[in-house]
């Protein structure tokens, strides 16, 4: 926000100038640091998905930074190897890289295919649920827009979007038990969300200059369910069971035709 001419152009932030430009100007009325106004803004939004988390907020983080060099944030491109470096610099071990693709439950591109804006990452982008955790691990079979995109591979159902990053994330040895755990245990998904978002969220800050004002942030509505499910038309066949250490769970099948996944509107 307070470099947007220099770091929206970054290659890996492609997509954050149209949040930035939105949210710049609340900032600036309300005289709130760039830093609070996004962790502020984060964790609102997210208490907005069915099942969210509700997360920490500290505020006072002072307006003074300086422009982040390029190439510091991974790439959907990058190898697990460098993802896992990189995300170390800063203090994350690979277990938490996956607490932190949690996010991606809710989440959607607009521009590794440009083509198809708004393509989901799982079948269920308006609930912070597993169904993520499940979806990542089908087998792939198709792409959802013009064809290969450099980041991006086969998907399993019509309309989802696969991260080639999240695809091999979900299959490393070193991550592949994390990510099979959220897939019954809802309520533990979003413990480690929380858990991971509060360490993120301090980072360059010394905790003990800030003020906690969790109680603003609204108490989102509870989970639907604790247990994914595999969408229609998959079977346990299907998975591509990665963590060696536990058997994939037996979950449910939903009824119905093949699921097809709707674009998520632009707001
Ligand atoms: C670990 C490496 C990561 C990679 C390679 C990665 C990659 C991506 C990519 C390519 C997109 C689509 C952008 C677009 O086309 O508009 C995306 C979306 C998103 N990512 Fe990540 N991501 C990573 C980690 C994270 C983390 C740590 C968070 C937050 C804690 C996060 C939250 C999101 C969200 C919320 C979206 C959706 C934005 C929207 O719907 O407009 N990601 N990510």
């Amino acid at each position: 926000m307070a470099f947007a001419e220099i770091e929206t152009n970054f290659h890996a932030n492609g997509g954050i100038d149209d949040i930035v430009e939105a949210q710049r100007p609340f900032a600036l009325k309300h005289g709130v640091s760039f830093g609070d106004f996004i962790q502020f803004a984060g964790a609102v939004g997210v208490s907005n998905c069915a099942g969210g988390p509700r997360l920490q907020f500290l505020a006072g983080r002072s307006n003074f930074s300086l422009p982040a060099p390029d190439l510091t944030v991974p790439e959907p491109f990058d190898a697990t190897d460098k993802i896992f470096a990189r995300m170390g610099d800063a203090g994350f071990s690979p277990n938490e890289v996956v607490d932190l693709l949690i996010s991606h439950s809710v989440a959607a591109q607009d521009h590794v295919d440009p083509t198809i804006p708004g393509t989901p990452f799982d079948s269920t982008p308006g609930d912070f649920d597993a169904q993520f955790f499940v979806e990542t691990l089908l087998q792939g079979t198709l792409f959802p827009g013009n064809g290969s995109n450099t980041g991006e591979v086969m998907s399993p159902l019509a309309g989802e979007f696969r991260l080639q990053s999240d695809f091999e994330i979900a299959r490393d040895a070193r991550t592949a038990c994390e990510w099979q755990s959220f897939i019954t245990d809802q309520n533990l998904m979003v413990a480690k969300f929380e858990s991971v978002m509060a360490k993120l969220a301090v980072l360059g800050q010394n905790p003990q200059d800030l003020v906690d004002c969790s109680e603003i942030i609204p108490v989102p509505s509870v989970a639907k369910s604790q247990v994914a499910t595999l969408p229609a038309g998959k079977t346990l066949a299907d998975i591509e069971q990665s963590c060696n250490a536990v058997p994939f769970p037996v979950i449910s099948a939903d009824p119905g035709p093949a699921t097809s996944v709707a674009p998520v509107p632009p707001s």
